[in-house]
């Protein structure tokens, strides 16, 4: 059974139990709230989105969901290319919220890998594990194997928090969040006959882990029995590496399941396969990758270590491309340093152990799009941004590759010839300055190492890194007064909560009800003046999708709030407020909240946002315009990387190899600006299921998290099928009509990092604005020309050339004159000639010193000009044979104007910042002089 099959098969399955199909979430780990998931880097598993269901915050659209989610692990990345290891691989699971549990989980799954009509393993090919608390799941799974003539003892096993409970070990490590004892299932995988399995007691406890150890027992599926809510904190909110301290465990307000099926190893054990790579999700991208024109012979299944190679290649490929396909970008941290790292690694099999002496990764994501792009359609949306994405990070590191290969082989070389002992390793700071410079992920490093059986200090490494980032963390410390403050969320008492309606579409002012309150701490503990309030509905815009937040009053009759920031969480609408005098200011948390709760709690209030939003809507349509734009004159592989809008400008990072020309942004401002005078309507879908959303051809924007409905914005009044100059998944304020935008103009474009370009950009009052503060500033500069603005450039074309001019006449004078107030000191016969030349420059001072030179004689000249000191100084034949040396005499002497220099022994310059001290540096020369002197 290939993977295909198998993926179908399964779903299948779960629709004929009543599930509902639900859509993969972003490998950026979003929760269906949209909700940034801040306890992992990647989504890993099928549950993560559903949090907020399994908490009771969210309600899901149905009790019985089923999914097939795309998961990134990079924890085993070194096994990867063994049998079984992969980064990227897809997990089936089916959830209950709160409807069936343990003994239908348990019923389903066993039903589903036995049943004839399913998969129709054999029952003696299998065995369980459970927590060892978990009687309840051991009873189930021994009722179906003794009905099946399988002795239970044989086949289930309980085993400890760190392989059954999920997360694993978090019954005492956390992280906070749903979890709860599971139970695995094995398939026993040599072709021989399993172990005896019929009389209770033949196959033991022992016997099963070491088999398991030996990958004979291999994990194919995973029930997790969701029932509490892990509660802790982070030890260090600074280090969050170091781990949560828990606080407590309380029941979920009701029982969940989540399962996770691994759909390729699941697939490779049912086939009959040796390995995953065998299956229909990597033979694809093999054959492309002998198709490729440069391949020579290269063929899958020859060469062990080949075969090894390929296979990192096939895996790291399908990694980036989902990553990329998600919006994630090569960076040097956080998610984008983890793709780095892939495709790193992956050119590095492919430049070093294949030998592809060209950039090959891009030619290779079609193999990827079309064997995965019916089930992942971004994948087939974002095809030209990934390869664009791949062919730019592979280029730039085949760059950064011959360098520090270079850098590297030269430190090896002690081990080379034998002056290293090989059981040296390489010490941690070269490692990462190699990683820092020259941009070598540490296993890049080690696998060049290795190469010559030499291993890297990692955990020197791993010093130096923290190191670095103490520094870098100590230069940004404080950028933001809330970022140490605790997360301020608004508690409703337990079960589901009804969540903001917003009204902020239509109108800036509307009244509601506050309800809830909560203080908002400083790092001691005590309650800042500003709070916390939600209310039932609000005006009041969140921050997302780059639209900045929305600032405004809440006022009610004894209620004067400022609204200072909104955010959302789990479809609450948190304000963050400050009143004149607080009297809850520096209280601890629990007496702030009522003295918060019981003067605010219940107001009926009216919320005003204030009229800066009309310039934050207007840059908001103008980034939709400008987006479609680049697209038409630079090509389809330009997508949104972030955005900024708010009342100043707005900000647009976009997919691009190199800087835009003058032509093309000239063009783009072109195509926007006559879409703004067309006045076309700006037509608003809400609550569009994703997929007709899709076939409208709306662009999603580049990471985004969407449920499976949502908002589009168009521009013009087409029907749904009709092409459209912009139409994207948006849940902005717009205009109602692009007239209302007034012009758009766009004031850079820059480079944001590899790949990435931003244009900043001014629309309506903020672009008359711009365009007033250039006017005033041409009108200023004529009048000081006494020129007529619209003549300035001529004016200063004059102005410059007179300048020339009177430089010219200022430099014959000032070597006419150069030497007549110098000083001649005797300093052992040797004639010492120093002078200061005030409101001159460098080049006329040197002029001055050429034409004061002789053999005999030793002449050093200051010059002052704009607060800084230049100094000259040349030494004669005579002179240089006594010892006298320019550079280092000028290198003594400018410490004492507070610079530095040097030179040749004959001629020598050097600079200052001090030109109050030039007549102690020139007294001191003749010293220095001195004690250079034979
Ligand atoms: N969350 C569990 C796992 O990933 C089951 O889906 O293994």
């Amino acid at each position: 059974m290939n993977v295909s099959e198998l993926r179908a098969k399964y779903l299948a399955f779960f629709e004929s139990k009543g599930h509902q199909r639900f859509p993969a979430s972003s490998l950026v780990p979003y929760d269906v709230t949209g909700r940034l998931d801040e306890s992992l880097l990647f989504n890993g598993s099928g549950m993560n989105q559903f949090k907020p269901f399994f908490r009771g915050v969210a309600q899901p659209p149905h009790p019985r969901l089923m999914t097939c989610q795309k998961c990134l692990r990079t924890g085993d990345i070194e096994e990867v290319g063994d049998d079984s290891h992969l980064t990227l691989f897809e997990m089936l699971g089916n959830f209950s919220f709160g409807d069936y549990f343990k003994k239908e989980a348990v019923a389903f799954s066993w039903e589903f890998l036995t049943s004839p009509l399913w998969l129709a393993r054999d029952t003696t090919r299998l065995s369980f594990t459970v927590f060892e608390e978990d009687d309840e799941a051991y009873g189930y799974w021994s009722e179906h194997l003794g009905a099946a003539g399988v002795a239970p003892e044989s086949r289930v096993f309980r085993l400890d928090e760190d392989t059954n409970y999920w997360p694993a070990g978090s019954f005492t490590k956390g992280p906070p969040g749903p979890c709860g004892p599971n139970s695995e299932m094995f398939y026993w995988v040599p072709d021989d006959v399993p172990p005896p399995s019929v009389e209770p007691g033949e196959y033991t406890r022992e016997d099963w882990l070491r088999d398991e150890a030996a990958g004979r027992w291999l994990e194919v599926w995973n029930d997790v029995f969701i029932s509490s809510d892990w509660q802790g904190k982070l030890r260090d909110p600074a280090r969050p590496e170091k781990g949560y301290e828990k606080t407590g465990m309380p029941d979920l307000p009701f029982q969940s399941i989540d399962t996770g099926m691994g759909l390729e190893r699941t697939a490779c054990v049912l086939g009959g396969f040796r390995s995953v790579y065998d299956t229909d999700a990597f033979q694809p991208v093999f054959r492309a990758m002998e198709a490729l024109p440069f391949a020579g012979a290269l063929a899958y299944g020859k060469d062990s270590s080949v075969d090894h190679a390929m296979r990192v290649i096939a895996d790291h490929l399908r990694a980036a491309c989902f990553c990329v396909g998600d919006g994630i970008l090569p960076s040097n941290n956080g998610r984008g340093y983890v793709l780095r790292r892939l495709l790193r690694r992956a050119v590095l099999q492919g430049a070093r152990r294949i030998g592809f002496g060209e950039t090959f990764l891009y030619r290779l994501v079609g193999s990827v799009t079309e064997t995965m792009g019916a089930y992942y359609p971004e994948l087939v949306e974002k095809r030209p941004v990934i390869e664009e994405t791949l062919k730019n990070e592979e280029a730039l590191f085949r760059r950064t590759l011959a360098q520090g290969t270079t850098i590297l082989s030269d430190k090896l070389r002690a081990w080379r010839d034998g002056t290293r002992a090989p059981s040296t390793p390489l010490d941690g700071p070269t490692a990462f300055m190699l990683y820092d410079t020259y941009g070598f992920p540490l296993e890049v490093t080690q696998e060049l190492c290795a190469e010559i059986g030499v291993a890297v200090d990692v955990e020197g490494y791993r010093d130096a890194m923290a190191e670095a980032q103490e520094r870098s963390r100590g230069a940004s410390a404080m950028e933001n007064p809330y970022d140490n403050v605790q997360v301020a969320t608004i508690e409703h008492g337990g079960g589901r909560v009804a969540t903001t309606m917003f009204l902020g579409y239509a109108s800036t002012e509307a009244e509601g009800q506050i309800i809830g309150v909560r203080p908002v701490l400083d790092e001691n503990g005590h309650a800042r003046p500003a709070f916390v309030l939600a209310l039932d509905q609000t005006v009041f815009y969140a921050e997302s999708g780059g639209q900045v937040a929305d600032t405004g009053v809440i006022v009610g009759p004894a209620v004067s709030l400022r609204v200072l920031d909104v955010t959302k969480q789990d479809g609450i609408y948190v304000h963050l407020v400050e009143a004149e005098g607080a009297p809850w200011e520096g209280l601890a948390d629990d007496e702030a909240l009522a003295l918060l709760e019981q003067m605010y709690v219940g107001e009926r209030v009216t919320g005003r946002v204030d009229p800066t939003r009309a310039e934050t809507v207007r840059h908001h349509t103008a980034t939709h315009l400008v987006h479609a734009a680049l697209r038409e004159v630079l090509g389809p592989h330009v997508t949104q990387a972030g955005s900024l809008v708010s009342p100043e400008s707005l900000r647009f990072d976009f997919t691009h190899g190199k800087a835009m020309t003058d032509d093309e942004l000239l063009r783009v401002e072109g195509i926007v600006n006559e879409v703004v005078w067309q006045a076309a309507p700006v037509r608003v879908y809400s609550d569009v299921p994703i997929d007709e959303a899709r076939a409208m051809g709306a662009m999603a924007l580049f990471g985004e998290k969407y449920g499976d409905r949502v908002r589009v914005v168009q521009v013009g009044d087409m029907a749904p099928d009709e092409p459209s100059f912009s139409r994207e998944l948006c849940g902005g304020v717009h205009v109602r009509n692009t007239g209302q935008i007034g012009v758009v103009k766009i004031l850079h474009e820059s480079s944001v990092a590899s790949g990435v370009r931003r244009i900043t950009a001014v629309a309506g009052a903020r672009a008359l604005a711009w365009a007033r503060e250039q006017e005033s500033a041409v009108v200023t500069a004529a009048d000081l020309l006494k020129a007529n603005p619209k003549d300035l450039t001529s004016a200063v074309e004059r102005a410059l050339a007179d300048l020339k001019e009177e430089k010219k006449k200022r430099g014959r004078m000032v070597v006419q004159s150069g030497g007549q107030n110098a000083t001649h000191t005797d300093v052992a016969g040797i004639d010492l000639v120093t002078e200061h030349l005030a409101e001159v420059e460098a080049q006329d001072a040197k002029l001055v010193v050429d034409k004061l030179a002789a053999a005999g004689r030793v002449v050093v000249v200051f010059n002052t000009a704009d607060g800084k000191v230049g100094i000259t100084a040349s030494v004669g034949a005579v002179a240089l044979a006594q010892g006298a040396h320019a550079g280092n005499l000028l290198r003594e002497v400018a410490k004492v104007v507070g610079g530095g220099g040097g030179g040749k022994p004959e001629f020598a310059t050097a600079g200052g910042k001090d030109p109050a001290k030039v007549a102690d540096a020139m007294a001191g020369v003749a010293g220095v002089l001195a004690g250079m002197l034979k």
